[in-house]
């Protein structure tokens, strides 16, 4: 890090942030928090970051929008639909032998992952066996997580990813259209718990079968993403499954030799047994 004075600046604001609120953005890749940043500093009008340091210690109220600034909500239903291809043909057969199953979608978004991961087990049969926990730092996020509620003109995209997934049904079943809106059935969520939770601060989830963080390490840097893996090393029974974004792998991280690649191309791994 540079001693330039915006950067010390900028530096004392995520630490102020951290001690305030208790939301830690000290570990994310700097490159993507010094462009956020400074959009937020030009959203509040704020000619420096110390002044929006003030601006945020005195007015809890801003917290909400920064934190919308500073997570990236980016996401799709079936999103790269080779991954859940992969899911259904080869982690499937595997959970299929358990008689209960935890799944943790670890930093959810608005919930296209989660509604994703629900619809193919509802398809392979599984959902009635199964919890969804889907987390999130963000709390707007997990309340449009929650609603399900998406545009339609996103459906023709969810359509096709679903199709290039092997979706066994047509995603029309699924929800209901008016007014410029896909409203997915509340049935989805029969089998979910939604919760607020940080990956470089909260605690571990016990004995999932499969952990689902996709878009998510990329954001971080080397420590916290050491932090979030052991996190899911922790949190998953043993042979259980961890699936990450098509630009993520565990290759450099501290917990490579605790995993398996399960299926190297679609970023899939398997916690090895004797662990
Ligand atoms: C680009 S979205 C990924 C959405 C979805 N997983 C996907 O791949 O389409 C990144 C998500 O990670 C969340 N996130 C960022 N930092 C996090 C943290 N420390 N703990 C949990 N989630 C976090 C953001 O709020 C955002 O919802």
């Amino acid at each position: 890090m540079s001693d330039k004075t915006s950067d010390i600046e900028l530096r004392l604001l995520l630490e102020a942030i951290f001690r305030k609120y208790h939301y830690d953005f000290r570990g994310y890749s700097m490159a993507s928090i010094k462009r956020r940043m400074a959009q937020a500093k030009n959203h509040f009008s704020c000619r420096s970051y110390s002044q929006l340091q003030e601006r945020v210690l005195h007015e809890p109220e801003l917290l909400p929008q920064l934190l919308s600034f500073l997570t990236v909500q980016v996401s799709e239903m079936f999103r790269d639909a080779s991954y859940f291809k992969a899911i259904r043909e080869k982690v499937v057969p595997h959970l299929r032998t358990y008689p209960s199953l935890k799944i943790w979608i670890a930093g959810c978004s608005n919930g296209e992952e989660l509604y994703s991961l629900v619809i193919l087990f509802r398809e392979e049969g599984l959902e009635d066996r199964t919890m969804f926990y889907a987390t999130d730092i963000n709390p707007e996020a997990l309340r449009r997580a929650e609603a399900g509620i998406y545009d339609l003109d996103r459906i023709a995209l969810f359509t096709a990813n679903h199709q290039r997934s092997g979706g066994k049904s047509s995603l029309s079943n699924y929800y209901t259209a008016a007014y410029g809106a896909a409203s997915f059935d509340k049935s989805l969520r029969d089998h979910v718990v939604f919760s607020d939770h940080s990956l470089v601060s909260d605690t571990v989830f016990a004995e999932m079968h499969f952990i689902s963080c996709r878009n998510v390490l990329i954001y971080f840097d080397k420590d916290f993403q050491n932090r979030a893996i052991g996190l899911f090393r922790e949190s998953l029974a043993r042979k259980g499954f961890l699936g990450l974004g098509s630009k993520e792998s565990l290759r450099f991280s501290d917990h490579t030799s605790a995993f398996l690649d399960f299926s190297q191309e679609d970023r899939i791994y398997q916690k090895r047994g004797e662990l």
